[in-house]
């Protein structure tokens, strides 16, 4: 019955994990997936976490009964404001309707699939994602029935945000289109609008009609500041705008495989937000009935104790200071080489990622001969980066750019 199955492509992102671990050259380096690794190269667990993590199973009142539906309310309710902030209009109104999901991509999954049933008649399924983009977002908001388009994000000549293509690409989008908007750190590129850029692009969705959603994965990453990465998301609510939010706690809390995640919908009034949260409630359980409750436990424990919060912001801020380090090292050792061309994007670019602009081919050749596992857009990890290990990506680079 299933002889006629095609063979499906590694993803590829997730794939580069398994081609890393399939690799059997002791050199070898895996600068693919966005997960953080110490300057020993090794996964790590925050001491919050642990902490939060010990506090849970020694709490007799614990079980494992079935989350509601829209899972654990204390989460919600933390996470909301983590984004929005705690002097939000919308929170204070109780006007965000919010379920917990199962990290980034169930977030994004449940809001697209929410929005294709509930946006007006008169909207169109248009969504608008920046090219480039995180590569699943395009599979998420396809298999939600969305017709997916792309607007002009990042210039490759400039290596920064070619801002004048992307307010022309999205003034000219339908009114009712939905704008996928990275909300800090932008995956690939690590390219963000400025402050004023960000005010720019909230009149031109005010005026072209868009529904902004924000797809916010590095809360804390970009700067080590959790307020100040928070700033379009909460420009954007503060401003009066509907919106929507998917939070993912896999990077900031070092919860990747605990699937902590949640979908804000910021509606105009409290009556609304009940009505929403109703059916995001039915978008979710035929899906997966209910959400785990592990990651949420640990997170609300984390957001919500005074001592634990300020421990888990400490070591945010380490994380965040060690890949901007990273970056430093690595501009280093490149400049060191003499490599042509201008390397400063690397000491620009925010967030977990470098978008060096090699070649499809150049990175191929990074993976076959240097046993250095990336995306094959260009983009690497730098939180997978060490001093360490530096100095070898960079001789890398030197030996693919020269070929
Ligand atoms: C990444 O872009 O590497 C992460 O967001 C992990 C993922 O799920 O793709």
């Amino acid at each position: 019955m299933w002889e006629q199955v095609q063979q499906a492509p590694p993803d590829p992102i997730i794939g580069v994990t398994d081609g890393w671990r399939a690799d059997p050259d002791p050199r070898k380096l895996n600068l693919g997936v966005g997960a953080y690794r110490t300057e020993e190269g090794k996964p790590y667990v925050l001491k919050a976490v642990r902490e939060a993590e010990q506090q849970i199973l020694a709490d007799p009142a614990m079980n494992k009964e079935y989350l509601p539906i829209s899972g654990n309310a204390e989460f919600n309710r933390l996470a909301r404001t983590l984004a929005l902030g705690p002097n939000s209009p919308a929170i204070r109104e109780a006007r965000v309707a919010t379920v917990q999901a199962l990290s980034g991509t169930g977030s994004l999954r449940v809001g697209a699939e929410f929005l294709s049933t509930h946006l007006p008649a008169s909207f169109p399924r248009i969504v608008y994602l920046p090219n480039p983009t995180w590569g699943n977002h395009k599979s998420i908001f396809g298999k939600a029935g969305f017709q997916v388009r792309e607007y002009r994000y990042f210039d490759a000549a400039t290596r920064g945000l070619d801002f004048g293509g992307m307010t022309a690409d999205l003034t000219a989008a339908p009114p009712g289109s939905v704008v996928l908007l990275h909300a800090c750190a932008h995956n690939p590129t690590g390219v963000d609008p400025s402050r004023e850029q960000w005010r720019q692009l909230l009149e031109l969705t005010r005026r072209t009609r868009l529904v902004p959603f924000f797809d916010s994965a590095y809360q804390g990453f970009a700067s080590g500041d959790l307020d100040a990465d928070a700033a379009a998301v909460r420009l954007f609510a503060e401003a009066g705008l509907e919106l929507v939010l998917a939070q993912s706690f896999a990077k900031n809390m070092g919860l990747y495989g605990e699937r902590a995640g949640a979908l804000s919908v910021v509606t105009k009034s409290r009556e609304v937000a009940t009505r929403v949260e109703s059916q995001l409630k039915l978008v979710i359980r035929p899906m997966y009935s209910n959400p785990p409750m592990h990651g949420a436990a640990i997170a609300a424990r984390v957001m919500g104790d005074p001592k634990l919060n300020a421990m888990w912001q400490e070591e945010l801020r380490g994380m965040a200071k060690r890949i901007k380090a990273m970056r430093q090292v690595l501009y280093d050792q490149l400049r060191a080489r003499n490599i042509p061309g201008d390397w400063s994007f690397v000491l620009k670019q925010i967030g977990m990622f470098s978008f060096t602009g090699l070649s499809r081919s150049q990175c191929e050749m990074l993976v076959k001969k240097w046993h250095i596992h990336l995306t094959l857009d260009g983009r690497i990890s730098m939180a997978g980066l060490s001093a360490a290990t530096a100095p070898y990506l960079a001789e890398a680079i030197a030996d693919v750019v020269a070929n």
